[in-house]
């Protein structure tokens, strides 16, 4: 199944040109290499008006079943991502954001300082990252392997079923 997917860098210094944007295209090269379609990338900075706007435009337009946000879920002043999330959900899903961290404690105890929350907005699932490829990657595969039975869910897909027996 493939999942369109969106994804949106979170970064003052990407948004001003002051440094590539690594982890946008290492998550877009997972995704694709999952079988999943890339429909939308941005970059915007740390700003939480910039990052709502995106994420309401892109979730209310339709056109992703899944919006990943990479940078600015930790404790830095201008980390402002899940404030920026939170109050634009229309319900949680905390235990894709509790997987993530469970896992990402394996590898660091910095994992405990991503703030990062998940949820639904309409038929979109929009999930923070953190902002480094490594660690943008990193959770990703921890829950790459349920986003398709979320997707199906989500669209009360007739195979999501099926899912259930897995
Ligand atoms: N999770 C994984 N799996 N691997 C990592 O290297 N880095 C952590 C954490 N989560 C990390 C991780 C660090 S150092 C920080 S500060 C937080 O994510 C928040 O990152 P952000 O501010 O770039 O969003």
């Amino acid at each position: 199944m493939s999942i369109r997917v969106a994804i949106l860098t979170v970064s003052d210094r990407s948004a001003r040109g002051e440094r590539a944007d690594a982890s946008g295209p290492a998550l877009a090269a997972a995704a694709v290499e999952r079988g999943w379609e890339v429909t939308l990338t941005g970059i915007v900075p740390d700003d939480l008006q910039a990052i709502q706007a995106a994420l309401v435009d892109w979730c209310d337009s339709g056109r992703a079943d899944l919006i990943l946000t990479t940078g600015g879920t930790g404790f830095a002043p201008r980390d402002v991502t899940p404030e920026a999330t939170l109050p634009i959900l229309e319900r949680l899903a905390p235990g894709l954001a509790e997987a993530m961290r469970a896992e990402s404690l394996r590898v660091t105890p910095h994992a405990m300082l991503s703030r990062g929350v998940a949820g639904i907005r309409r038929r979109t699932i929009i999930i923070n990252l953190p902002g480094s490829p490594k660690a943008a990657l990193e959770n990703l595969t921890t829950i790459a392997g349920v986003l398709e039975h979320a997707v199906e869910l989500l669209n009360e897909s007739p195979s999501a079923e099926a899912g259930h027996s897995r």
